[in-house]
């Protein structure tokens, strides 16, 4: 009797024992993942902004041109940013309760440009200029800066140098340094 109890044990413990091996390593993959998802979307969808503005909605869903907003791209070296009177023209209208745009109307009755992270930039000793890129070469938007229209967030890259080297060849573009990047 009693041996019979014994192994009666024996044999209902070890699959306990492997199943809880197993449950441990499930949790850990399961953190494992959670902790690699959060890791990631921070640097795949950029820093959050001061009023969560989205070129998805904006460029994508509402097909608003980017030049639109963007209006110096063609006319000056720095394609700028949209003056907080020029979300009004369409919010003064469109969800101005929407709390994200209370926040915009607090900068637009104070006199507030919107502090905005700076996402895309060279250092001081590089020479960029869109107008030949766009008007000239005519690259598209994304060719630098990724398919905007389908980010939320803008995420941030940081421009190597080889990145306008190598174009600059396959486009029998200027490549002597100092006549055409660091002036
Ligand atoms: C309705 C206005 C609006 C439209 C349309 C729009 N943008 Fe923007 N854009 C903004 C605002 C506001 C910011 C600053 C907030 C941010 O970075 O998301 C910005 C930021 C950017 C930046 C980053 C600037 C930096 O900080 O370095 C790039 C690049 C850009 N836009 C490209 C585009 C392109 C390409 C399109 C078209 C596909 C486009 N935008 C359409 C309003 C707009
Ligand atoms: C040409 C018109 C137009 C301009 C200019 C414009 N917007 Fe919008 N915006 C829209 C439309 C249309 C929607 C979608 C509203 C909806 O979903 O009902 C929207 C939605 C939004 C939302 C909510 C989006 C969401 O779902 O998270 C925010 C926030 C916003 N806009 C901020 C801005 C800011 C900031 C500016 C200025 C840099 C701006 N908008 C300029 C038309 C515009
Ligand atoms: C050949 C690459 C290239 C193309 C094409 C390009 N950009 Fe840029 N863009 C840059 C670089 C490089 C910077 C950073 C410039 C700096 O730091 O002075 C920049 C910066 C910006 C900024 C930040 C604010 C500013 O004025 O510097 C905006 C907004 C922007 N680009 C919008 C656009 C839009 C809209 C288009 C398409 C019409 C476009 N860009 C096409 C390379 C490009
Ligand atoms: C997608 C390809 C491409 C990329 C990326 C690119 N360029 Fe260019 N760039 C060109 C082309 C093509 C021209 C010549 C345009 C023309 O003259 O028609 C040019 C012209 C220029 C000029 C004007 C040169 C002159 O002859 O006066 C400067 C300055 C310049 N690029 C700087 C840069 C810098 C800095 C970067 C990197 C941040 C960069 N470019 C990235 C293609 C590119």
């Amino acid at each position: 009797m009693t041996g019979h109890a014994e192994t009666s044990v024996t044999t209902s413990d070890k699959p306990a024992v492997w199943r809880g091996r197993v449950w441990l390593m499930v949790v850990a993959v399961i953190f494992a993942a959670m902790f690699f998802l959060y890791y990631y979307e921070d640097i795949r969808i950029g820093p959050p902004q001061p009023v969560s503005f989205s070129h998805r909605v904006h460029a994508g869903v509402k097909e608003i041109n980017c030049r639109f907003c963007h209006s110096n791209v063609e006319r000056s070296a720095h394609a700028g940013l949209p003056e907080v009177e020029k979300c009004f023209f369409c919010h003064k209208y469109i969800i101005p309760k929407y709390p994200e745009m209370q926040k915009e109307e607090r900068f637009f009755n104070t006199n507030t440009p919107v502090p905005w992270v700076r996402i895309f930039w060279v250092p001081d000793f590089v020479f960029f200029n869109h107008i030949p890129h766009i008007k000239w070469a005519g690259f598209d938007c994304s060719r630098c800066h990724g398919d905007v229209k389908t980010m939320d967030r803008l995420e941030y890259t940081k421009f190597q140098m080889n990145f306008c080297i190598t174009c600059h060849r396959e486009n029998r573009a200027q490549v002597d340094c100092w006549l055409a990047c660091h002036r």
